[in-house]
């Protein structure tokens, strides 16, 4: 399970290199938007050197390619490709057309380079166009098996959408179509059992901030977050670890099940406990349990 995920600029070298020492479970690096049009070429070669300079990772390697209606993307996807990546990281997503597109490219792809069929996964980033905000049943039609996780974005919707900002002025919270972009990532996720990853969160030195949306997050159901600076993945590997209190009190309530069999509700510490809550507390050990065997 991946908590952390950081992007990482793809022509930066110096970037790659302090990746590596960085405790996210994955980097992805970029060669979309942290890429300028002049350096795209420098940062596909760089970004396939280090590929296939580090086969045995400890960190998963993910690549964001431009999206699949600019010219970019496919060169960006072949030169990738014998560097074997983890996963493609595809922005600016209409619908989930694209990624079985996408899914086809690396089908060939991975004859070519001699990789396993399938092995190469992909994350949508779902909510980055207009139209996606009207097509996530889309994805409940037969997605590819690639497809192991959606998140979502704000930064590129409120372009897309013409807003000049995505906060409420008085509140400071998302406003109501980024609301409705979080709500559709997560609830289309848990239709297809792949994982809700929570936004960026883009106040790099706001780290008390980070810590706190990520909990959020966490309680809203999403798993994990992407970082885009390196202070952020310590934050967010500790937010989406259960802690021992967490693991202690789940097990206490699948114990009280176990032992009371034939109960559909029972009392513990005061408190109700019925169905929802029983599998709630499963859903918290196996998360513990796939971070710990990082599965
Ligand atoms: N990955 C790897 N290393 C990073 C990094 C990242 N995403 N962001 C910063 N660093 C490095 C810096 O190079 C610096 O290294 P140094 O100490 O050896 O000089 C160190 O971490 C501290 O960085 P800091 O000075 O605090 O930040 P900065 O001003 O250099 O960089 C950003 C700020 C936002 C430009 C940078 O964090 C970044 O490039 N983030 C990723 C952006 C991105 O990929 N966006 C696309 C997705 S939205
Ligand atoms: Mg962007």
């Amino acid at each position: 399970m991946i908590r952390s995920w950081m992007f990482v600029p793809g022509d930066s070298e110096k970037k790659l290199e302090k990746g590596l020492t960085n405790p996210a479970d994955a980097l992805i690096l970029d060669l979309e938007d942290s890429v300028s049009d002049d350096r795209q070429e420098i940062a596909r070669e760089m970004v396939r050197n280090f590929l296939q300079s580090h086969p045995d990772r400890s960190q998963q390697l993910w690549v964001r390619i431009n999206p699949l209606d600019n010219d970019l993307s496919l060169p960006d996807l072949t030169a990738v490709m014998p560097g074997a990546p983890d996963g493609i990281v595809l922005p600016k997503v209409y619908s989930a057309k694209e990624i079985n597109l996408l899914g086809h490219y690396l089908d060939v792809l991975e004859v070519r380079e001699g990789l396993e069929p399938g092995s190469t996964k992909i994350v949508s980033v779902a909510t980055e166009t207009a139209a996606s905000l009207l097509t996530f049943d889309t994805y409940l039609d037969n997605v590819s098996d690639r497809l192991i996780a959606l998140t979502w974005g704000g930064e590129d919707l409120a372009a897309a959408l013409g807003a000049s900002d995505n906060r409420h002025p008085r509140t400071g919270e998302y406003d109501d179509p980024f609301r409705l972009a979080r709500t559709m990532c997560l609830a289309t996720s848990r239709a297809i059992d792949v994982q809700p990853v929570g936004v960026v969160y883009v106040d790099f030195r706001d780290l008390d901030g980070l810590e706190q949306e990520c909990l959020r997050d966490r309680q809203s159901g999403f798993i994990g977050k992407i970082a885009i600076h390196p202070a952020q993945s310590e934050v967010i590997n500790r937010a989406f670890t259960p802690s021992e209190e967490e693991i202690a009190h789940a097990r206490k309530v699948v114990d009280i099940f176990e032992q009371n069999p034939g109960l559909g509700t029972v009392g513990l510490d005061g408190k109700m406990l019925d169905m929802p809550h029983l599998k709630q507390a499963r859903n918290l050990l196996e998360l513990a349990d796939r971070i710990g065997r990082r599965g």
